[in-house]
């Protein structure tokens, strides 16, 4: 059901030291900061032959993402995102399985102005997953 990684996203306490860990010691391909206000983060993505990275910052009062650095202080891997066809019909068999979906349930659109879903991280490995209907 799912197919490729689409992106990992990691949290973090400093974005423009992360994208220049990133730019300058990894040698990636580094977008400028993008804020997302509706979602409650600035991301900058680093561009990778088969994947993408998303660095994350929390952006405003009630980002979703704050609580997280609260327990991270020094950051880390927040959710990896996985690409599906067809983001109702997944969500129905993963529910069907058991899973749980945040939020209402229904699919939203992402970062990427696509439909995507989370699941909750205690029914998959201790990993917070991201759907993403591409
Ligand atoms: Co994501």
């Amino acid at each position: 059901m799912i197919g490729r990684l689409n992106h990992v996203a990691i949290v973090v306490p400093d974005l423009d030291g992360a994208a220049e860990i990133y730019r300058e010691t990894l040698g990636a391909h580094v977008s400028e900061p993008v804020a997302l206000p509706l979602h409650g983060v600035t991301t900058v993505f680093v561009e990778l032959l088969n994947t993408k990275i998303e660095l994350l910052h929390p952006l405003g009062e009630d980002s979703p993402i704050a609580l997280f650095l609260e327990r991270n202080p020094s950051g880390g891997m927040h959710h990896v995102c996985y690409e599906v066809d067809d983001i109702h019909a997944a969500r129905d068999r993963l529910v069907t399985e058991g899973a749980r979906v945040l939020g209402d349930g229904e699919p939203r659109r992402g970062a990427h102005d696509k439909p995507v879903l989370f699941l909750h991280p205690k029914d998959f490995c201790g990993t917070l997953v991201e759907l993403e209907q591409v």
